[in-house]
C-alpha cells in the first residue's frame, strides 16, 4: 500500500508542479536575465615604476560591438601574471570608459584627442572643432565638459556593484543614431600611482604637489599657491618622492586593466537606462525664471578637506549641492564616490526624504580587494520600489569626510542610472502569454481548469486504489 501511495503521491507533485510553472512564470522568463554576455578584455599595458604616475588615455580599446545594452563594467588592476595588485602597490585613483564616435578611417593622435576627457584640467590650447574625426558621446549630464563617463570608479573598484537589474540596460550604438561614416568605439582613462617605495603614501596618493615636486601644470601654466595637491600635480608621468635608498633599478613593471564586459543584444524588451553624475564642486546656479535654460555645469570635480580646529567628535567635513534634473525618469541604481577620508555619501529630495545613501568600505587585511586603509567598496542603492524623478525637481547630493587630518584632492560624485520607462505589466509575462489582456485572463481561467480538474482526477485515482487495496487487506485476513 505504501509503495502505490508514493507512486501516486510523486506523480501528484509533478504535475502540480508542472502546472504551477505554466500559471506563474518563473525569474528565468523575465526581462534580459537569460540572454546577458559576458567576456573579459585587458587594456594595453601601463608601465610603472616605484612613485610613477600613469593617467593613460586608451582610445578604441577591446569592446564588444554592436547595437548592444550595457548591464555591467568591472575592473581591476593585474600584473603580468593576471593576478590582482594590491591597492598599496599600485593605488587606482580612478578608470572612466566613455564611447565615441570615429570618422571611419581617420588617423588622428588618438591621445591627444581626448586629453580634456578625463577629470584634469582643460587643455587652454585645445580646439573643439578640431575634433571633427571624433565626436563624444555623452552620458545624460550633468556636467557639461567633464564626467562624460558611461562608467567609473577609483580604489573601490573591487567591491562596488555596477550591475544594472532587469530589464533595464545602458543603449550603446543604436545605428539609427550613428552619424555617417563613423563608427562607435570606446575610452579608457586609466590613472595609477605606484606607490612602492614612496616616502609618504597617503600623500602621494592625495597628490601632494610638494611630493611630487610640481609647481606647473601639464600644460606648463604656473600653479597657485593655493593649491596643495590634486590632479594638477599628479598628471602623467610625474613621479612621487622615492625613499632614498630604495632601489629603483629592477622594479619596473607591466600593469592591465582588467574588465569585465556584461551586455545584451539589444530589443525592445530591453529598457533603456541613462547615466548622470551629480558633481558636488559644481558651480551650477538655480536660474530665476525659467527652468529650461542654464543648463551649463562647471564641474570642478575635487576639492580640498581643511583640517578641522577643534578636534574630536566634531571633525566632519559636510559638503552639499543641489540642482534641477533635467529629465523625467525613474532612478534604478545608485553609488557615490569618494576618496579617503570618505565617511558617506547620500542623495535626496528637496523636502530631506532620502533617496540613496552610499557608504565607503574600508578594508582591513593586505589582500587585494580588501587594502587596510584604503576605501575598496562603495556601498550601492537598488531601489525596490523606482525612485521617480521630475524635470524641474531640485535633488541635493551630501558628502562626509573626516577631518580629523588635511585631505587634498577629494571628491564628491553620485552617479545615478535612470531609467525613463518602467516595465509595462504584460512584459512581466513569458512570450507564451504575449497576448491582449482579454485572451489573457481566458488562458488563465483555461489552465487554473485544466490544473484542478487534473488534481481531482488524480485524487480520484488514489482514492480509489486506496479502496481496492483496503479491500484486498480485508479479505486476506
Ligand atoms: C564585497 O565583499 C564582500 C565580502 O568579501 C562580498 O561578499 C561581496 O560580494 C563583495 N561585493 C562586490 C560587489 O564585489
Ligand atoms: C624639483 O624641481 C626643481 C625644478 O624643476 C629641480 O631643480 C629640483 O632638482 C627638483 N627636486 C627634486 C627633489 O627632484
Ligand atoms: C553627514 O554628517 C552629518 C553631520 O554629522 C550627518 O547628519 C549626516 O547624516 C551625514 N551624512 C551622511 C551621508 O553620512
Amino acid at each position: 500500500m505504501a509503495r502505490y501511495h508514493r507512486r501516486s503521491l510523486i506523480l501528484f507533485l509533478v504535475l502540480a508542479l508542472f502546472a504551477l510553472t505554466i500559471i506563474s512564470p518563473s525569474q528565468g522568463f523575465l526581462g534580459t536575465e537569460k540572454k546577458i554576455k559576458s567576456e573579459v578584455f585587458f587594456s594595453p599595458k601601463l608601465v610603472m615604476n616605484p612613485g610613477s604616475v600613469s593617467n593613460s588615455f586608451l582610445s578604441d580599446i577591446d569592446f564588444p560591438r554592436g547595437h548592444i545594452g550595457l548591464k555591467s563594467f568591472d575592473a581591476e588592476v593585474v600584473d603580468e601574471a593576471g593576478d590582482p595588485v594590491p591597492l598599496h602597490e599600485t593605488y587606482l585613483h580612478h578608470w572612466l570608459l566613455r564611447p565615441y564616435y570615429a570618422r571611419i578611417g581617420s588617423k588622428f593622435l588618438q591621445q591627444e584627442m581626448f586629453r580634456n576627457d578625463g577629470f584634469q584640467r582643460q587643455d587652454p590650447e585645445s580646439n573643439p572643432d578640431s575634433g571633427s574625426d571624433t565626436i563624444p558621446v555623452r552620458n545624460g549630464g550633468l556636467c557639461t565638459n567633464s564626467l562624460l563617463y558611461f562608467f567609473g570608479s577609483g580604489s573601490e573598484t573591487r567591491n562596488t556593484s555596477t550591475y544594472l537589474p532587469d530589464p533595464y540596460a545602458i543603449e550603446v550604438d543604436n545605428p539609427e543614431e550613428r552619424p555617417d561614416g563613423y563608427e562607435f568605439k570606446w575610452l579608457l582613462n586609466v590613472h595609477a600611482i605606484d606607490t612602492r617605495g614612496v616616502e609618504d603614501r597617503t600623500g602621494c596618493i592625495e597628490c601632494l604637489c610638494d611630493l611630487y615636486n610640481v609647481t606647473i601644470d601639464e600644460y606648463g601654466r604656473a600653479i597657485g599657491p593655493g593649491y596643495k595637491g590634486g590632479l594638477y600635480c599628479c598628471y602623467d608621468k610625474t613621479q612621487c618622492r622615492v625613499k632614498s635608498g630604495f632601489d629603483n633599478g629592477e622594479k619596473t613593471r607591466n600593469l592591465y586593466l582588467k574588465y569585465t564586459v556584461r551586455w545584451v543584444d539589444w530589443d525592445n524588451k530591453v529598457l533603456p537606462a541613462k547615466v548622470y553624475v551629480l558633481d558636488v564642486t559644481d558651480s551650477w546656479k538655480k536660474p530665476e525664471g525659467s527652468i529650461g535654460d542654464s543648463q551649463e555645469h562647471h564641474c570642478h570635480v575635487e576639492y580640498e578637506v581643511k583640517q578641522c580646529k577643534t578636534n574630536g567628535d566634531g571633525c566632519i567635513d559636510v559638503k552639499k549641492n543641489s540642482f534641477m534634473m533635467p529629465f523625467n525618469g525613474y532612478i534604478i541604481y545608485g553609488v557615490g564616490h569618494q576618496h579617503l577620508g570618505g565617511i558617506g555619501a547620500a542623495l535626496y529630495r528637496e523636502n530631506g526624504e532620502g533617496i540613496c545613501t552610499s557608504m565607503p568600505k574600508y578594508g582591513n587585511g593586505v589582500e587585494p580587494g580588501n587594502e587596510a586603509g584604503y576605501i575598496v567598496g562603495m556601498s550601492t542603492c537598488y531601489p525596490t520600489d523606482p525612485v521617480e524623478v521630475s524635470y524641474g525637481e531640485t535633488l541635493n547630493v551630501e558628502f562626509n569626510y573626516s577631518s580629523a587630518v588635511g585631505h587634498t584632492g577629494v571628491m564628491g560624485l553620485f552617479y545615478i542610472v535612470v531609467a525613463q520607462q518602467l516595465p509595462k505589466p504584460e512584459s512581466f509575462l513569458p512570450n507564451l502569454f504575449q497576448v491582449p489582456p482579454r485572451s489573457l485572463s481566458f488562458l488563465a481561467v483555461l489552465a487554473v481548469t485544466v490544473v484542478v480538474a487534473l488534481v481531482v482526477l488524480i485524487a480520484a485515482m488514489i482514492y480509489r486504489r486506496q479502496n481496492r487495496e483496503d479491500g484486498y487487506q480485508s479479505l486476506s485476513t
